[in-house]
């Protein structure tokens, strides 16, 4: 469901695409990877491992030297040299995607079950005029839980965000706008939803890694086989993006 949604150059694994076991990942883990859950939980030790398994496989399709992915500021991926990546680890999906790093400045993935929020959650992660939109638009396309998809692309841009700024960025310091695509039958709960968001940064937009300022954040979003999930892939100067 997610390669739909990032460019050609970006590759997706998710845990699906890999004939493996929770014991095979956790084996497969780097030492300095395993270190980081020694003490984790056996939940999370999994959600750890299959996330990293699906990077590992994404490192080789893109024809880069697989390596550790380890934690940074604020727990942001550390990707190896020459890679830039994402994680996401939800129930009953994990996945990683990348590109090489000439080609792609950040990205930011997040999946959920499409399943609406738990109450009193939206007036958490939304600003006013987000939440009467997802009101409004819900009255309109009920097949989609705008609310979690919104949800989804806030949590995308923090993680495409971070890394290029190292500062926290809140819920209410951006402004996501979602825009179905035209050609998507709106009318049935199965069907594939796509469109494209937009995430207005409210802050100060300023990188630190010397690249133009993360004044609005643009990618994709898709509702299918049970899951929403939102990807932002940010490029440096000079390279355009390609089609899905
Ligand atoms: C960090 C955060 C976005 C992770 O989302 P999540 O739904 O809880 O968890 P997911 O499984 O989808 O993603 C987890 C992965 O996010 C990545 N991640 C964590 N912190 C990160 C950061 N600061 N920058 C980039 N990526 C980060 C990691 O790769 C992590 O995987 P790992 O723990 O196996 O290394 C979320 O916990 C959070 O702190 N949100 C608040 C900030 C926010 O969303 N602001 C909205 C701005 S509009």
């Amino acid at each position: 469901m997610i390669h739909g949604i990032v460019p050609r150059d970006v590759v997706t694994v998710t845990d699906a695409d890999l004939p493996m076991s929770d014991a095979d990942v956790e084996a497969a883990l780097y030492p300095a990877e395993a270190e980081l859950i020694a003490k984790a939980v056996a939940t999370r030790r999994a959600d750890f491992a299959w996330a990293r398994a699906c990077a590992r496989e994404a490192m080789t399709r893109l024809g880069v030297p697989a390596g550790p992915v380890v934690r940074g500021g604020r727990g942001m991926p550390v990707w190896p040299p020459g890679v830039v990546g994402t994680l996401t680890h939800t129930n009953g999906l994990r996945a990683a995607a990348l590109g090489s790093a000439d080609r792609v400045r950040s990205v930011g993935l997040d999946v959920e079950p499409h399943a609406p929020l738990a109450d009193g959650v939206l007036g958490v992660v939304s600003l006013p005029e987000e939440a009467e939109w997802v009101r409004a638009v819900g009255a309109e396309m009920p097949s989609v839980h705008w609310d979690t998809l919104l949800f989804t692309a806030k949590e995308a841009t923090y993680k495409a965000w971070y890394p290029l700024t190292r500062r926290w960025l809140g819920f209410e310091d951006a402004h996501i706008t979602l825009v179905p695509d035209r050609d998507d039958d709106k009318g049935d709960d199965d069907t594939v939803v796509t469109g494209v968001l937009r995430s207005r940064i409210l802050v100060d937009p300023s990188a630190a890694d010397g690249g133009p300022d993360l004044v609005e954040l643009v990618g994709r979003w898709v509702v299918r086989d049970g899951f929403v999930a939102s990807a932002i892939v940010l490029r440096p100067a000079g390279v355009d993006t390609v089609e899905s």
